[in-house]
């Protein structure tokens, strides 16, 4: 395996921002990945950097160690029952590719996570969702490489602790695991979850007469497409923030200030639009220097060219400020800043 020095990072995250790696490398195997906790280039007790896809993290320095890319591929039926069918796809596959592999195959269950950037691999990680469906939903298995056994282990649905954009390798486990592979459970017969948002509307806009898991998909690209920018024209990493939960109480009082504000109920409160809030405080379409909040979506931050992290991230700061005063909520950020 080639260890490269100096390497621009602006590639390999979907904000475009140029940060360099001291090493950089790139794996295809587990084998791989024991040779790189063996290599030369790090200190002790250090541990390489793993990025797949890139679309969830802004990169705020250089990174003075090795940042190792994961390429390990493959797409596998590993077995069929009745009603589902068990595909295990190596965790350095697109998550979009894989999505169109499954509408070509007609197996159900991820057609609402089309267009989602980013690597398999990274799709437990914060247990990705888009238009009423999460992966925790089709979920069946991953195995993952453990940095302090040196193994590699598998994770039951139960065993990944999924919530909202979060699992247990955001939490107790952060930084310990490399997800090499992760199984899907998914439907023969499909269960179209159209109630979300605007899809019903899009699919009457296609003049679709029989829907199927394909249309689904279409009407998801297109409603993504009309409102996210592209990474590959506005450098961004999706929602920056996470849709902030809060008590019952504190929604009623904040509706009675604010009739408009969007909320829709959660497991122990109300799950709030971080977009509307971050809209209402005058952020939407703001842009200081090549950094941005997105003119469609203000829950996107955007980099229009030549953005250092520092200034995505500063801008993110005087958002949460903005917010935190006028309706009295902290927002998190969704993005993992490096
Ligand atoms: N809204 C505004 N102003 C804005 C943006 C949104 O008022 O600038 C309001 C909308 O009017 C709508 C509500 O906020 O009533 C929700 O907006 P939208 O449907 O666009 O979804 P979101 O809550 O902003 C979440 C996910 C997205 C996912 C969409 C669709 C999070 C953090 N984000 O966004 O996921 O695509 O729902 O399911 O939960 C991502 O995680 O990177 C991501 C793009």
């Amino acid at each position: 395996m080639q260890i490269q020095q100096n390497i621009s990072l602006k590639p390999y995250n979907t904000f475009g921002i140029d940060a360099t790696a001291k090493y950089f490398a790139r794996f295809t195997s587990v084998d791989e990945i024991e040779q790189l906790f063996d290599s030369p280039f790090l200190k002790e007790n250090e541990h390489p950097f793993i990025i797949g896809g890139g679309s969830n993290i802004l990169l705020t320095l250089d990174y003075s160690g090795l940042v190792a890319k994961n390429e390990m591929h493959g797409i596998e039926v590993i077995k069929h029952d009745e009603k589902y069918v068990y595909v295990r796809v190596a965790a350095g596959e697109n998550w979009h590719q894989f999505v169109l592999y499954c509408i070509d195959n007609n197996f159900a269950g991820v057609e609402n996570l089309s267009l989602i950037p980013g690597s398999v691999g990274a799709s437990p990680m914060q247990n990705i969702g888009a238009y009423g469906v999460e992966i925790k939903d089709v979920f069946y298995e991953l195995e993952a490489f453990d940095i302090n056994e040196r193994q590699v282990s598998t994770f039951t649905v139960q065993e990944c602790e999924f919530g909202y954009r979060e699992s247990i390798f955001k939490r107790k486990y952060k930084g310990r695991h490399i997800i090499t592979s992760v199984t899907f459970r998914l439907n023969k017969q499909p269960a179209f979850n159209i109630s979300y948002g605007a899809i019903q509307q899009e699919l009457d806009k296609m003049h679709i007469e029989e829907l199927s898991i394909a249309a689904i998909s279409r009407a998801v690209i297109n409603i993504r497409q009309s409102k996210l920018p592209d990474p590959k024209e506005i450098g961004n990493a999706g929602s920056f923030f996470k849709n902030p939960t809060i008590p019952q109480s504190q929604f009623v009082s904040l509706k009675k200030e604010f009739p408009a504000i969007v909320g829709h109920p959660a497991n122990n409160g109300v799950k709030v639009a971080a977009g509307w809030l971050i809209e209402q405080c005058g952020w939407k379409g703001y842009r200081k220097g090549d950094a941005g909040c997105h003119a469609k979506q203000a829950l996107v931050l955007v980099n229009y060219g030549d953005a250092k992290g520092s200034e995505i991230l500063a801008l993110s700061t005087e958002i949460m400020k903005s917010v935190e005063l006028k309706f009295g909520i902290m927002l998190e950020r969704e993005v993992n800043i490096l």
